[in-house]
């Protein structure tokens, strides 16, 4: 497989990256997720907006403009042949002697990027998945995407020994989203999430529901909610790149709505499709 490293395309196996890269030592930088559909990378743009914005508010500049990592995305697609996946693209603040400090402008942030073939999670997105709830203990930047995820790892572990797919968090009974996904719930036929202020991550897929939501004339607010509100909600779904729009079942081991997915969140999947057909 090709990847990207910096401005050049190559294989995987010839890749090399510094000990002391501050990714590696510090988490210092900002990643990207996007979604390949039928070998086209979906909302592309939005992506690299955030993630030049990520950069920007962790005081970094990016070593290459919009239009030369749009054209980064097309290559990595085309060389891998790539159809149905996903690109990972990250910027670290570069590699010198590990210093907290940041390093001087002689050294320049390292770009990494590779593409990953996988297949949309039908089975999941049909029948819907179990999540549980634990509390949300990252720092207050969580609008950053940024690559230290040592909390939403523990998270997302957590709901695995649990048998369950996603971890929803909360601070003191505050929803805020999930380990790696935003969160809603739908109570009499209005959905609810939490604004987008530093304690998420804005989703790009958010996004496109709340867009959605708008030109459908489907009720919904950005608003904070709480654990009981969860707990008693008639529908809830998690959203992101990979999880599209996914139905949470159950939740703590409690059965939400009926146990199957319901008609808002249904309809909401049907909308995406059209988006990403
Ligand atoms: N995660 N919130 C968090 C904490 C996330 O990590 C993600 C995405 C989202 C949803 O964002 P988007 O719709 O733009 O994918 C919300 C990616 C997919 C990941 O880390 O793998």
């Amino acid at each position: 497989a090709k990847v990207l490293v910096n401005d050049q395309l190559i294989e995987r196996t010839e890749a090399v990256i510094d000990i002391e890269d501050r990714g590696y030592q510090f988490g210092d930088g900002v990643y990207e997720v996007i979604r390949i559909y039928d070998g086209m990378a979906f909302t592309a743009d939005e992506h690299l907006d955030r993630f030049f914005h990520s950069a920007e508010k962790i005081k970094m500049e990016m070593p290459f403009d919009k239009q030369q990592m749009l054209q980064f995305i097309e290559q990595l697609i085309k060389e891998n042949n790539l159809q149905d996946g996903s690109i990972y693209m990250q910027v670290t603040r570069g590699a010198t002697a590990r210093n907290h400090l940041f390093p001087g402008k002689d050294i320049k942030p390292v770009l990494t990027a590779y593409t990953k073939e996988v297949a949309r999670p039908e089975e999941k997105l049909e029948n819907g998945v179990k999540a549980m709830v634990t509390e949300d203990i990252r720092w207050l930047r969580c609008d950053i995407k940024s690559l230290n995820l040592l909390p939403n790892v523990l998270a997302k572990q957590e709901a695995k020994e649990q048998d369950c797919y996603e971890a929803i968090l909360h601070r003191n009974g505050t929803v805020t989203e999930g380990s790696s996904s935003n969160a809603y719930i739908i109570k009499d036929g209005k959905i609810i999430t939490h604004p987008a202020t530093n304690l998420i991550l804005n989703g790009i897929t958010r996004q496109v529901i709340l867009q959605l939501c708008q030109a459908n004339q489907i009720p919904v607010a950005e608003e904070e909610f709480h654990l009981d509100d969860l707990k008693t909600a008639d529908e809830i779904f998690v959203s992101s790149t990979t999880s599209e729009v996914m139905p949470i079942v159950q939740l703590d081991g409690q059965s939400i709505g009926d146990g199957k997915p319901g008609p808002l969140t249904k309809k909401l999947q049907s909308l995406f499709l059209e988006k990403i057909e």
